[in-house]
């Protein structure tokens, strides 16, 4: 059985395959391979008996979910009121500058990609972003030229 659908079986196998199965899949498929492409989309609809359309619907829908390959560190970097007025522009910045890339876009080592979100609820704490499932909060140029090697040193294990 090729990988990906040996993954989406696994996982139709575990969560069911009803509509209401559909979001749990993806999320168990991401958590796999860290991106859905469309060959799992495709074996989605084919284990849970739904249109490919509505699977890329969904999937497309949940920014959190990708469906293109990214970075190892996916950073989320909040877009909202609130973050805004606490300086999320200069953020971005230095975001773009240290890694030299723009949203939307990977860094051509693998390691990092550059989003912008909606709140995440750090608002009290904003400016804010997220790195994978980490949270980091009052954001200054300082700190996320620090947070930035830190994921290298990790990623570099050293
Ligand atoms: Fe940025 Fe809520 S507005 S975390």
């Amino acid at each position: 059985m090729p990988e990906s659908q040996s993954i989406v079986h696994k996982a139709a196998t575990k969560r069911g395959r009803k509509r209401q199965s559909l979001l749990p899949i993806l999320q168990d498929i991401y958590e796999h391979k860290h991106v859905i492409d469309e060959e799992d989309m495709v074996e989605v609809a084919r284990e849970l008996d739904i249109s490919a359309a509505h699977v890329y619907g969904t999937a497309t829908f949940y920014s959190f979910l990708e469906t293109r390959q990214s970075g190892q560190f996916i950073i989320r970097l909040c877009k909202t009121i609130t973050c805004m007025m606490h300086g999320k522009n200069l953020i971005l910045q230095e975001l773009e500058r240290i890694l030299k890339i723009k949203p939307g876009q990977t860094t051509p080592d693998g390691l990092f990609t550059l989003k912008e979100a909606n709140c995440l609820g750090q608002c009290h704490k904003g400016p804010a972003m997220l790195v994978n499932d980490t949270p980091h909060t009052e954001l200054t140029p300082e700190k996320i030229r620090d947070i930035i090697d830190g994921y290298r040193r990790e990623a570099l294990k050293l």
